[in-house]
């Protein structure tokens, strides 16, 4: 018999058909936020759920009596209700391991355009403004050889730490916990606390989960931490950074400038970032690229029918699950098994 699931976004066709091959397949046809009241009819009847960008309450749960795996397309997981998911002994998966180096090639992005002024130049170009060369033209700061601070070390802050060597930079980075030394010894990078993490670094970069712990990580202290030549680069979630902060540290000289991709009320920008010409913007789209997003979407559909068959997918977000049912009919999934694109 097929696995009745739900899609909550319009998804890449070849996933769909993926998933089509072993359920059936109900999709929200929009690519935007599914509408709570239509998310809490589509989930009434289905044993498996996608979720691409929806949030998942315990209302939504609550609606779904048959639901018994769930599959994130993403690498973070504030959406979730985690805990409620865990309770009710829902397997949650991810696409970790999928987006890791995109998202730290925007984020290196962001670090090249702030610092050598990338948009404000491009916008000179096209106004017309540019009528000869000039010594003193658009002077920025130079990112070979100066340091990186990685405030967090997963996945995408280790990508970073590449990308920094690469351009010479000492690279710092605080955590909660310390990496294996084999690790530090390879990206050469040097834990400090996070006084130092802050004044220190020339770019400060954030690759953090959003949780109760990180909400506003980064305030008014933290910038006034901070060197006024430093930069803050954001490619984690907006809520880690108090936006107001950021505002009044970047009017009044606190920091030199920030790369954004993610903000604290999305869509929503605070008004004020659009006027300051230190702060290039990016609307969330650290793991966009075609191939990245093709991957993300295959493997979020595998994981989805991993954990409806009784695999276990290598980036489950609930082990516990599985481990409190200790159950030997959920073996791990092969590598082989998993569809790439
Ligand atoms: C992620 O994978 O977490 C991206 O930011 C998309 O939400």
């Amino acid at each position: 018999m097929k696995h009745k699931i739900y899609v909550t976004r319009k998804f890449p066709q070849v996933a769909l058909d993926l998933l089509a091959t072993r359920s059936e397949v109900g999709v929200f046809p929009e690519d935007g936020p599914m509408p709570k009241e239509e998310l809490l009819r589509a989930v009434q009847d289905i044993e498996g759920l996608l979720v691409a960008g929806a949030r998942i309450s315990p209302e939504v749960l609550e609606h779904a009596p048959k639901l018994r795996a769930l599959s994130n397309a993403s690498v973070g997981h504030d959406n979730l209700d985690l805990a409620a998911l865990t309770a009710r002994g829902i397997p949650v998966a991810s696409t970790a391991g999928s987006l890791e180096e995109t998202t730290a090639d925007l984020a290196f992005a962001l670090l090249l355009a702030v610092a050598r002024r990338v948009v404000e130049g491009d916008r000179y170009v096209r106004e017309g403004r540019w009528d000869r060369w000039q010594f003193e033209l658009l002077h920025g700061s130079d990112v070979y050889r100066k340091t990186l601070g990685l405030y967090g070390f997963g996945h995408i802050g280790q990508a970073m730490a590449r990308r920094g060597r690469g351009f010479s930079m000492r690279i710092f980075y605080h955590a909660r916990h310390r990496v294996p030394e084999t690790i530090e010894k390879e990206l050469s990078a040097e834990y400090v606390n996070r006084e130092r993490l802050l004044s220190e670094s020339d770019f400060l970069s954030l690759h953090v989960p959003l949780t109760p712990e990180t909400h506003h990580l980064i305030g008014a202290p933290e910038f006034r931490g901070m060197k006024p030549s430093g930069f803050l680069i954001n490619t984690a979630r907006g809520k880690v950074v108090d936006e107001e902060a950021l505002v009044a540290a970047l009017r009044e000289k606190t920091i030199a400038g920030a790369g954004l991709d993610v903000f604290e009320n999305e869509p929503h920008v605070a008004p004020a970032l659009l006027t300051l010409p230190n702060v290039v913007l990016m609307p969330h789209v650290g793991s966009a690229t075609g191939e990245t997003r093709l991957r993300m979407a295959m493997l979020a559909a595998q994981n989805l029918l991993d954990l409806l068959e009784g695999r276990r997918p290598k980036n489950l977000l609930n082990p516990e699950v599985f481990e409190r049912r200790g159950d030997s009919s959920f073996d791990f999934a092969q590598e082989g098994e998993h569809v790439e694109p």
